[in-house]
């Protein structure tokens, strides 16, 4: 079965089947060259942008040709994907764990360098018995703690230890750390700043002890794309992760990013049950409510909006005609990272014309 727009190539957006993913190429290079400037020219460092949320490989693609390093991961799956795609650097900046999945890990190294993170003695034994097993070396971050306690070894002497131990464990090679400030997002600005320097700075004082200890520390990885602005500039940082900035959307915008909004989720009008209710052919199995509401663009004030599974329920203000029933209606996602997972393709728009349609591997349960 051929899925709803693989066939809508040339297409204008407004003829596209509902619901649908929608990139708009324009905005979305736009924001592109945005972070190329900050990070690259500006702050003189790399970019390896986070495809947790962007999924499509031909993003992948056009952020190596844009200037990217390569890109970070979070499943064995999507690294997978990257690296058929062509990707030869990537960083899992998740623990990979499960002995099958480790398996997949240490075998893809044939294909494309892939950094496994770790943050345990336990942990990194598993990743070098996988590459024992494989016959393969795997090259070694340590993930650090600096502040938001989800994964993440203590920064100073715990790190340094394990970093000592990762040096000298047959089929690893450590490579350096990296640490993700994500706790920092929601503050207002200056405090923002403060945290981020302070995370960083867990970060960067322990790579310099690393390295005081003679160890090799090539890489010092962190940020996100509500925090690389600030991050960036810091010195000790050898690159960025930020990717779903080229997106961008509510999350981000309330985080401080000011990037055009490049993924929309287009819907239709199904229904028009009075005239000033508005339901919709998309509903939370097509726009994630994590983290933030989307938010429909070009209608007159609505009071109240409300998602079920399969519909939009908008409540005007005020009566209205318009939209009439079958008109699109184009939303901003909350968050853009639980919304690509929802959908199996993007349809890719250059001045509301497709141009393509990309598959999104790995989107649902896939690891
Ligand atoms: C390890 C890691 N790095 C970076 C990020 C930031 O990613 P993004 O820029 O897509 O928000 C995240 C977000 O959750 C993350 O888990």
């Amino acid at each position: 079965m051929s899925s709803a727009n693989s066939q809508a190539i040339g297409l204008h957006k407004l003829d596209l089947e509902t619901p649908a993913l929608c990139l708009d190429l324009g905005r979305y290079e736009r924001n592109v060259e945005r972070m190329v400037d900050y990070i690259i020219r500006r702050a003189g460092i790399a970019w390896r942008p986070h495809m947790k949320g962007q999924k499509a490989a031909p993003l992948a693609q056009r952020a190596v040709a844009a200037g990217a390093i390569g890109v970070t991961c979070a499943t064995v799956y999507e690294a997978e994907a990257m690296a058929e795609a062509g990707i030869r650097s990537i960083l899992l900046a998740h623990e990979v764990v499960g002995e099958r999945k480790l398996c997949r890990l240490a075998a893809l190294q044939r294909k494309s360098t892939v950094i496994a993170a770790t943050d345990s003695e336990a942990h990194l034994a598993m990743l070098a018995a996988a590459a024992l097993a494989e016959s393969v070396t795997i090259p070694v971050i340590i993930e650090l703690n600096v502040g938001m306690n989800r994964s993440g070894i203590a920064p100073g002497q715990p790190t340094l230890q394990l970093a000592r131990r990762a040096h000298t464990t047959p089929g690893i090679r450590f490579l350096g750390l990296m640490g993700w400030e994500g706790h920092v997002l929601a503050f207002d600005d200056e405090e923002k700043k403060r945290q981020t320097q302070s995370a960083i700075a867990a970060l960067t004082d322990t790579a310099q002890l690393c390295r005081d200890a003679g160890l090799p520390v090539e890489i010092v990885s962190s940020s996100g794309s509500g925090t690389f602005r600030n991050a960036a500039p810091l010195p000790g940082i050898t690159e960025v992760q930020a990717g779903g900035g080229v997106f961008s959307d509510r999350s981000y915008a309330a985080w401080g990013l000011d990037h055009e909004f490049s993924l929309t989720v287009l819907t239709r009008v199904a229904s028009r049950p009075s005239p000033t209710r508005i339901i919709t052919d998309g509903g939370f199995k097509t726009m994630s409510k994590d983290h933030g509401f989307p938010e429909p663009l070009g209608l007159p004030p609505a009071k109240k909006i409300v998602l079920s599974a399969e519909h939009g329920n908008i409540e005007l203000n005020d009566p209205s005609e318009t939209p009439r029933v079958g008109d699109t209606i184009e939303w901003v996602p909350g968050y853009t990272d639980s919304t690509v997972c929802l959908h199996d393709e993007m349809v890719v728009l250059r001045d509301d014309i497709v141009t393509e349609v990309w598959t999104i591997p790995g989107r649902g349960g896939r690891r």
